[in-house]
């Protein structure tokens, strides 16, 4: 078969491969029809993910049709369409047990793409199939369910979740990439006052706009403190989300924040940023880190099946595996080319 295999730093390829094989009896073979590229396989062929080794098939986000399944499988038979999960869980751990599959400290986690081979490829071996897929559900489109891989529950655990999110909040977002972007668009669901997209892409504040930031701001051009003082009576913003992973936007999260008020990280930081202790200690302030758990991925399916959030505004260009390169090459270069997210097909 053929598969995008991390050859180190800036290296990659579209190379045939051996095809997967089941390992243990709880694994699943699923052919795979529709993928796509995440911001973290951006890191990881900048060399930032040191644990994706040479030969490694890259890619966390699929949806397919599953072709073979181990003795130990369940719920998950051949010829069914799933979505293949960011998160791999083992389903009997500690974390497991308590929704906090990201943790999962029995062989899941965050593993395709990382630990073990990914989904870029015709066909993907998924450990623990039955606690890491779901059935796809009628009437929605692989795109559309594509999104909720990683994104979807990213932006809402993460960010929207984590920084609690409530009515009449004002709920700033630095980085309004897919990530900040879904965290918008779940944000909107719990009424808040109003939404602030921060990025230094017209492109990307344009899309903001979009998923419904009722003001955007370039802080390449504009000072975002000074706009939300203006916003928020000179007090702050209720919930401030990164999703960005630079130093730089971690401390505009802390400096635009009220007291009381929520500082959500989504982004993935590769570099210390500075915590304003000295600052914030008298403000009461939350912050919260986290890896997506993907525990919201039920709640997100019913939401996309009532049509109460559209998940395929998020997908900008369509390629085929053949011309996975390309995609790379239209992703990377988001700023100019305006994607968001990149689908790429089997046929
Ligand atoms: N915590 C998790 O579980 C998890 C999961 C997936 C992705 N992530 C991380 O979330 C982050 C966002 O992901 P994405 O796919 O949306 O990435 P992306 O690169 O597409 O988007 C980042 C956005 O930040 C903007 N930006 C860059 N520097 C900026 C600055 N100084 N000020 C303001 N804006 C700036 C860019 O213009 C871009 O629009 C990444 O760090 C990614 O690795 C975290
Ligand atoms: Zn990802
Ligand atoms: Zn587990």
């Amino acid at each position: 078969m053929k598969a995008l295999v991390y050859h180190g730093p800036g290296q990659k390829a579209w190379a045939e491969v051996p095809k997967p094989e089941l390992q243990d009896d709880t694994d699943a073979i699923i052919r795979v029809d529709a993928v796509t590229i995440c911001g973290t396989d951006l890191h990881i062929l900048k060399g930032d993910v040191p644990a994706v080794t040479d030969g490694r098939i890259l890619g966390h986000e699929a949806v397919g049709t599953v072709e073979q399944v181990g003795a130990g499988v369940k719920n998950v038979h051949p010829g069914d369409k799933v979505l293949v999960s960011c998160i791999t869980a083992c389903g009997s751990c500690r974390f497991c047990r308590e929704g906090r599959y990201g943790q999962c400290l029995g062989g899941g986690g965050w593993i395709l793409g990382h630990k073990i081979d990914g989904t870029q490829a015709e066909y993907v071996r998924v450990p623990f199939a039955d606690t890491s897929t779901y059935p796809a559900p009628p009437g929605i489109s692989d795109e559309a369910l594509l999104m909720l891989a990683d994104i979807l529950p990213t932006g809402f655990e993460v960010g929207t979740l984590n920084g609690e999110v409530g009515p009449g909040d004002v709920v700033v977002v630095v980085g309004a990439g897919p990530i900040g972007l879904a965290s918008i668009m779940t944000a909107r669901l719990y009424s808040p006052a109003h939404v602030v997209a921060i990025d230094m892409a017209d492109s990307r504040l344009e899309a903001a706009k979009q998923f419904g930031a009722d003001t955007i701001i370039n802080n390449g051009v504009d000072d975002p403190e000074r706009v939300v003082a203006d916003l928020t009576d000179g007090l702050g913003a209720d919930v401030a989300i990164e999703a960005v992973g630079v130093p730089e936007t971690f401390e505009l999260c802390a400096a635009l924040i009220r007291p009381g008020g929520r500082v959500a990280n989504v982004g993935v930081h590769g570099t210390p940023a500075t915590l304003h202790l000295e600052d914030l200690w008298i403000r009461d302030v939350t912050i919260t880190t986290g890896l997506v758990d993907t525990n919201s991925t039920p709640t997100l399916l019913r939401l996309i099946t009532s049509h109460q959030l559209d998940s395929s505004r998020f997908v900008t260009h369509h390629f085929l595996m053949d011309q996975f390169l390309d995609a790379y090459d239209v992703f990377a270069r988001a700023g100019d080319t305006g994607a968001l997210k990149v689908v790429i097909t089997q046929n």
